[in-house]
């Protein structure tokens, strides 16, 4: 090795080192602070052509273990793209997402799918269920993935089924479900593996004022069960539980309260 390279492994070396030090230090933190979830620095754009769509505007934000947030604000400003990635479904075009003290920016999609599985429920806008699974079969799929016994996924599912409303549609295709009851069946998916932290996309915006009560009194459980509860709502029922409401606007946090 001349000495030019070993210079140059040498400063890689410290330059690993120092970040390595760095992340130890982050890390450190939000487990002192029981922060769950930390984006950092959070960029995300979408390039379409020639046309760049600023979605996620160097956005850092910390969640606490327990917190019940609610994030609010006017269409296209990056609501659900923020949700993506804290929720590791997305990968940011800069910084860096910590959860529990991992740092899951860094993860191989494998490892983040398993992660994904044991530690986040997610509550998609679009609902995104298997449209040839029935919904029992849909809240079932990650208790099977999780290796629950079959006859524990039944159960639960069938009691999610009841809890929302939905005791009569076990057997049900998703295309055969009114958009409000494949809402439901998508919370119910979502709970179904009882994680520590949920995230839900505006998932009382297709129902009723009658079925929005069931998930409001969901969300209360959820937060006297001291969940983390990250949701995207404009919904009064919601917000009324909220520790604290930030505003997006334009791929940024523009307002904070608690
Ligand atoms: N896959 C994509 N490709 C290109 N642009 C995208 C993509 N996803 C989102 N965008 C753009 O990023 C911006 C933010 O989108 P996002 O879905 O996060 O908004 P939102 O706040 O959730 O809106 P809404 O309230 O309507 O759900 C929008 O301008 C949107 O057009
Ligand atoms: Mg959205």
């Amino acid at each position: 090795m001349n000495e030019n390279s070993r210079k140059h492994n040498i400063l890689n070396k410290k330059k690993d080192d120092d970040e390595d030090l760095e992340d130890y230090k982050i890390r450190k933190e939000l487990i002192d602070e029981k922060i769950v979830i930390y984006g950092k620095d959070l960029v995300k754009n979408y390039e379409i052509g020639d046309f760049i769509v600023k979605a996620i505007d160097n956005v850092s934000i910390k969640i606490k273990n327990g917190e019940f947030l609610v994030v609010k604000g006017p269409s296209g400003a990056g609501k659900t793209t923020l949700l993506n990635l804290l929720g590791g479904l997305d990968n940011p075009n800069e910084g860096q997402i910590y959860s529990f003290g991992v740092k899951i920016s860094d993860m191989d999609q494998e490892t983040l799918t398993i992660w994904r599985l044991m530690n986040s429920g997610f509550i998609f806008q679009n609902y995104n269920l298997i449209s040839t699974l029935t919904s029992e079969e849909n809240i079932m799929f990650p208790l099977s993935l999780a290796g629950i016994k079959l006859e524990e996924q039944r159960n639960r599912a069938v009691s999610l089924l009841k809890t929302l409303g939905l005791g009569e549609r076990r057997e049900h295709l998703p295309f055969q479900l009114s958009a409000g009851e494949q809402q439901r069946v998508a919370i119910a998916r979502a709970l179904s593996n009882d994680p520590p932290v949920i995230l839900a996309d505006e998932p009382t915006a297709n129902l009723d004022k009658g079925t929005s009560y069931i998930i409001r009194d969901v969300f209360e459980e959820l937060k006297e069960s001291e969940k983390t509860v990250m949701v995207v709502t404009h919904d009064d029922h919601l917000i009324s539980l909220a520790d604290r409401v930030i505003y997006f606007d334009n791929g940024k946090i523009v307002d904070e309260e608690l």
